[in-house]
């Protein structure tokens, strides 16, 4: 069965399609007008599982399908990987447009949105998001860029999809830290926007955990409805809408940076943030100490780290400087007020972020 969300942007409006496989998209991308040279951005590991089931129809349809790997790692989504992959683009796509797809978790919807948003000043992409986290999250929104290594996400541009395909299939295959990677971005919207979400994942922590297909067909549609409806709202994080959707995000970044990209995964490092930025919210005296109880609990039981030990304090403070959410010199910081409702603060005590900040690493 396939079923579709909108978002809506006016021109750049697009929708979020779930579907059982990839057989429907040469017809989506028709209808879309897309150019007919696709060049497949993904790991050649991916491609070796699914390739043909994707490039497949595309080539039946008439596409000219290509393909361009990049290694499995976050370090991937780097300057030096878009320029690879816009030279290889530049020598084939002499005097055509090129669609790309990216065809990955992350580090691929991001790196290929980046090289869509730059290449000949625009192509048009379309995700394909392989992983719980990118199904959930990152595909979805148009923030696309790459890592300097000093600092997450630094470089980048809002450039839009013209598409998202969620193929649920693809998600039967996935590791468990992975799973549990994107079940962190999901308890982030339980916390942010829907208690119901959360009691869920309280409720059927095992199901989650295992990737059951009833559970996926709660978690994935429900959280891609809310991103749908924040970024329709408020694409460029100007109205402080947006800005929600980054709890847990502030820490998390910055232990993603401070450890080389290598030691977290994303949904670890903010599971992390989650615990750090409830413990601020509860000593500001907005969050009741209990929900951030629950917070920690729940993370706690879908396996994901609450604490960072051994990582260095000052290499995460150091990070910390380099958020986005630094602005003339105040930091943002989105805090909770209850399970279901961020607030963005820009008040929060320098000593309260070092004690907190200190206390998830110790
Ligand atoms: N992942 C946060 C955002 O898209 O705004």
């Amino acid at each position: 069965m396939t079923s579709s969300i909108r978002v809506s942007l006016g021109e750049r409006s697009y929708s979020i399609v779930t579907a059982p496989s990839y057989a429907a998209l040469p017809a989506q991308l028709a209808r879309l007008g897309m150019p007919a040279w696709a060049c497949v951005v993904s790991h050649q590991a991916l491609l070796d599982r699914f390739g043909p089931e994707l490039l497949g129809p595309l080539r039946r349809a008439g596409w000219q399908a290509d393909t361009i790997t990049v290694p499995e790692s976050e370090r991937s989504k780097s300057y030096a990987m878009a320029e690879r992959i816009m030279r290889q683009l530049a020598r084939r796509a002499l005097m055509r447009e090129p669609l790309l797809l990216a065809f990955g978790g992350g580090v691929i919807g991001d790196l290929t949105g980046f090289v869509a948003a730059v290449f000949r000043r625009g192509v048009p992409y379309v995700q394909l998001p392989t992983t719980l986290l990118a199904q959930v999250d990152s595909a979805i929104g148009g923030k696309v860029g790459v890592d300097l290594p000093f600092a997450k996400n630094f470089v980048g541009a809002f450039h839009q999809p013209r598409l998202v395909v969620n193929h649920v299939g693809v998600l039967r295959s996935l590791p468990l830290r992975q799973r549990r990677s994107g079940l962190g971005e999901i308890v982030k919207y339980g916390v942010m926007a829907d208690p119901e979400l959360f009691r869920y994942l309280e409720t059927h922590v095992r199901g989650c955990v295992a990737g059951h297909p009833t559970a996926l067909r709660v978690m994935v549609p429900r959280c891609c409805r809310i991103k749908a409806r924040v970024v329709s709202q408020d694409e460029r994080e100007t109205r402080g809408i947006r800005t929600g959707l980054n709890f847990g995000h502030t820490l998390g970044h910055a232990l993603e940076t401070a450890t080389g990209y290598r030691r977290f995964t994303h949904g670890e490092a903010i599971a992390v943030g989650m615990v750090a930025a409830s413990r601020m919210s509860v000593e500001m005296g907005l969050m009741p100490a209990s929900d951030a109880a629950r917070v920690t609990a729940l993370l706690r039981a879908l396996g994901l780290p609450t604490s960072a030990r051994g990582v260095s304090w000052s290499a995460v403070s150091r990070a910390l400087r380099f958020d986005k959410k630094f602005l003339e010199g105040r930091m943002r910081w989105v805090l909770c007020r209850g399970i279901g409702r961020v607030v963005v603060r820009h008040d929060v005590p320098p000593a309260l972020i070092e004690r907190v900040g200190r206390a998830c690493v110790a």
